[in-house]
């Protein structure tokens, strides 16, 4: 989601009293949104091929999201047309399904979510199309490390930039950049709630994570700068230097055993 610099802000300032903590039953819940999602995403990704189109991919998204009895989360969320998001090489974000067929080499993130018994479910991946470069292959796989190393840092007790953190040294440890218009968030019977979660910023500031947290943490990393510009149709975000971009997401619970990653496909 886009960066609201007031609700970051507070975020940092450790303000957590807009934070909905979810009992384990409702974290239930929210699993089985994210599984849904899980297995779509893992669907999806089997048919991710050159030649194929994002709108068929957004169109297998829906069929098979209202086939599990949900509704795609973000058809119609702040006007957005689409139910899927399809990210093409230098789109960081909420790239727009479109005819235009993929071609060998590309990357592509899908980003879905979905409305199930009431409480939400958001994931994304990166992936290849056919065979991709060394240097996009370092880009996807940097992005997805990110990703599993802040999710360590979602344990009580810990503070909210230490995710941050996470996601920023370990991407510029490879000479990527993070961006910093796009943050994670907090997810539940809302699809963004409080608190944001920046992918960049110094460790040890901010909220005091504890259990009942429900989280979708997002790192969108760029192989060049760290800059994005959004285009005319108001929702494609691009680099601005034209350069790769990746994004992967998973919702993670924060319980006394620590991180529950509740979009990870059970038994993978
Ligand atoms: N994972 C993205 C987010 O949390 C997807 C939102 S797409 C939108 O911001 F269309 F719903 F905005
Ligand atoms: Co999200």
């Amino acid at each position: 989601m886009r960066v609201s610099l007031k609700k970051a802000e507070q975020g940092l300032k450790g303000v957590s009293d807009m934070v909905i903590f979810k009992s384990p039953k409702e974290i239930e819940k929210i699993r089985l949104s994210n599984q849904i999602v899980a297995d779509i995403l893992n669907k999806l990704r089997k048919k991710v091929k050159v030649g194929v189109t994002t709108l068929y991919l957004n169109d297998v998204a829906e069929k098979l999201a209202h086939e599990r009895g949900a509704i795609p989360a973000f058809k119609g969320y702040k006007g957005y047309p689409y139910s899927l998001c399809t990210s093409v090489n230098n789109v960081v974000v909420h790239g727009l399904p479109s005819k235009k067929p993929l071609l060998e080499g590309d990357i592509i993130s899908l980003d879905f979510g979905v409305l199930f018994d009431g409480y939400y479910g958001d994931s994304a991946i990166t992936v290849p199309v056919g065979k991709i470069s060394k240097s996009a292959k370092r880009l996807i796989l940097t992005t997805k490390e990110a990703l599993y190393k802040s999710i360590t840092k979602a344990v009580p007790g810990g503070r909210l930039s230490d995710i941050s953190h996470a996601v920023q040294s370990h991407v510029e440890a490879a000479g990527y950049s993070v961006v910093r218009v796009f943050v994670g968030h907090g997810i539940g019977s809302n699809l963004h709630e409080d608190p944001q979660i920046p992918n960049h910023g110094k460790p040890g500031i901010g909220i005091l994570l504890k259990p009942g947290m429900t989280l979708a943490i997002e790192p969108m990393v760029n192989e060049k700068g760290c800059e994005v510009e959004i285009l005319e149709d108001g929702w494609t975000a691009v680099t601005k230097d034209g350069g790769l971009s990746a994004h992967f997401e998973h919702t993670i619970a924060i319980t006394n055993n620590g991180p529950d990653i509740l979009s990870e496909i059970i038994g993978s």
